[in-house]
């Protein structure tokens, strides 16, 4: 009887907006200066959490621990290889660089030379660095390369050989491992190339492929690679990729000159010629992963660090933990109330994203004062408690693939790397190199391929994000890292899901922070998702009351229920002396303790 009183209750409160208001925000020194010193203010949330009783996922995240070490990623055979490297005597980098490689085999639709991604590291000593390798534009491209006659984006930024950008992982995962790599290069991709010999295939892998089975026939190399007579291989089946264990045994053995220089380029370029792409020998010859200054902003104490541009990820958050931090008390988490003030920060902060972020390189960004404390508090200032802003109505919605990935490592000495690698779409372009085994992305795609109208995910973006010869295109992948108010490591986190990635992020840390939950309950918690354009709540199903629903659609919101589950979070906590590792019960990653 008594949860179903509970529930009764819970819904009262929900349709009144959520049993509590939004306290209007208070000047407070950490809201007005551009940084503070002002002692950090805890949260206070004024009531018990209101979570539907038909979310599917309440207690399904399962808690691993390590006295030493944890890796958290998207394949439990990616994360049993962190482990091994660890044992081996090696740091959180070289780990890091053999989960990427065994990624790049046990989970074909993300992993990934043929793609890109983005490490933030943070050393034992508490030095933070960030490593851009994202893809960039081929020489070859142009502004308007993906419009048709009549100005329209045609599907060319998705499939097929036009939609690729150069690949950076080889090149990251090499300029991480010379710098702070401990283990041989050729020790860390070994069990990669162990994995290419042969793996049992998982119902979660089998699943993916046949959903995307269509699109990998369109390319033969493709369907010889990840398809039998035109299905997935079943699960259970013994996955042999032995073009890639070719690839793999020559990128040990030759470093990434054999890839960007070498026979390897020689295949993409043949490649890119059977299929009319843009990517030469100079294109590759010429890539370069780039060290950054990570995004640093403060929470309430915490020292959150994440990736700047090229990717937007660190800097949206950012703002958007800027904008709550102003809140001193906060509504029960899942209330309308919260749900509202969170979408408004989040709708502010993409906003910003949509018009200012792109490749560091070829845009002006003032990221000083997008990520100051006096600016929060002045979209702070312009957001009603009880009405929703709307932003311009749009036609289009993006629902996110999962084709990226996520892995947290932090190692024996503390030393830790929060890594997020994509494809971007659905097996990337689809398009497998000939003799080579992996697939390539279709990074393009994240460019505004026509400034003002959105793209796959939806979202619309201006003039910073335009597509121009060698640049990057701008990025929504947040890996990030925590420090408690002691400076001590705290989190490590990240997720797949293209936009939705920074407000999941943002979303499990607040969960942590504010809501005081287990790092369990708070990856498994339902997330929303708010991006500005389209001005919609996204909600996983069954993630909000009805009754919550209701009241936000009474504030002006409208409110949509997601054809899935927002991303997949792999995260690490340190809980007392031990680290706990979470991997999202929304998908089929694993975590690995030590
Ligand atoms: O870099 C980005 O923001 C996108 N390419 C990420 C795509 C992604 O996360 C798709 N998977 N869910």
């Amino acid at each position: 009887m008594r949860p179903l009183f509970l529930v009764a209750s819970l819904v009262v409160l929900a349709a009144c907006g959520g049993g509590s208001t939004v306290s209007a925000p208070r000047p407070s020194p950490r809201a007005s200066g551009g940084g503070g010193s002002a002692a950090p203010v805890e949260a206070v949330v004024s009531g018990a959490p209101l979570l539907p009783p038909e979310w599917g996922l309440a207690g399904r995240a399962k808690a691993t621990t390590g006295a030493r070490a944890m890796v958290v990623s998207g394949h439990p055979l990616a994360s049993e290889v962190g482990i091994e490297i660890l044992k081996q005597g090696g740091n959180a980098v070289d780990a890091a660089v053999a989960v990427g490689f065994a990624l790049e085999v046990v989970l074909p639709e993300a992993g990934n030379i043929g793609g890109g991604g983005f490490i933030v590291y943070r050393d034992a000593t508490g030095r933070v660095r960030a490593l851009d390798y994202r893809e960039t534009a081929p020489a070859g491209a142009s502004r308007d390369m993906y419009l048709d006659s009549a100005g329209h984006v045609t599907e060319r930024s998705l499939t097929g050989h036009l939609a690729s950008g150069v690949p950076g992982s080889v090149a990251g995962m090499y300029e991480a491992w010379k710098k702070y790599g401990r283990r041989p290069w050729a020790t860390l991709i070994a069990p990669a190339i162990r994995l290419a010999e042969g793996h049992m295939l998982d119902a979660v892998r089998s699943r993916d492929l046949e959903a995307e089975a269509d699109r990998l026939r369109l390319f033969p190399a493709s369907a010889r690679q990840f398809l039998v007579e035109g299905h997935a291989p079943a699960p259970g089946a013994m996955f042999r990729q032995p073009e890639l264990a070719r690839t793999l045994r020559l990128i040990a053995d030759s470093g990434p000159d054999v890839f960007y220089r070498g026979q390897i380029a020689d295949s993409i370029v043949a490649e890119m010629q059977r299929g009319h792409g843009l990517i030469t020998k100079n294109d590759l010859a010429g890539y370069r992963a780039k060290w950054r200054t990570p995004v640093q902003v403060t929470y309430r104490g915490y020292t959150v660090y994440s990736m700047p541009p090229a990717s937007s990820g660190g800097v949206t958050m950012g703002e958007i933990l800027n904008i709550l931090e102003g809140y001193d008390t906060l509504p029960p988490f899942g209330s309308a109330a919260y749900v509202h003030l969170e979408t408004e920060a989040m709708r502010r902060a993409f906003i910003d994203r949509n018009r200012w972020l792109g490749d560091p390189d070829f845009v002006s960004m003032p990221l000083d004062r997008l990520l100051s404390k006096s600016y929060a508090a002045q979209l702070r200032a312009e957001i009603d408690p009880r009405k929703a802003t709307p932003t311009p109505p749009f036609a289009a919605g993006g629902d996110e693939s999962l084709e990226t990935t996520h892995y947290s490592v932090v190692d024996a000495d503390g030393n830790a790397a929060a890594v997020t690698t994509t494809l971007n779409g659905g097996f990337g372009s689809a398009v497998t190199v000939q003799g080579a085994g992996f697939l390539l992305n279709n990074e393009m795609d994240d460019f505004a391929a026509a400034p003002g109208q959105p793209n796959q995910y939806g979202l619309v973006q201006g003039e910073a994000n335009a597509i121009a010869p060698k640049k990057r295109m701008l990025s929504a992948m947040t890996p990030s890292i925590v420090l408690d108010r002691d400076g001590k490591l705290f989190m490590v986190v990240g997720t797949p899901g293209g936009p939705t990635i920074i407000t999941s992020v943002f979303q499990v840390i607040v969960n942590v922070v504010d809501f005081k939950m287990s790092l369990a309950d708070a990856v498994a918690a339902p997330r929303i998702h708010h991006q500005a354009l389209p001005d919609i709540i996204g909600y996983e199903r069954n993630g909000l009351l009805p009754a919550v629903v209701d009241s936000l659609k009474a504030m002006g919101h409208e409110v949509r229920m997601r054809g899935g589950y927002s991303g997949d979070i792999a995260a690490i906590q340190r809980v007392g002396s031990r680290w706990v590792g979470v991997s999202d019960p929304r998908r089929g990653g694993g975590a690995a303790g030590w």
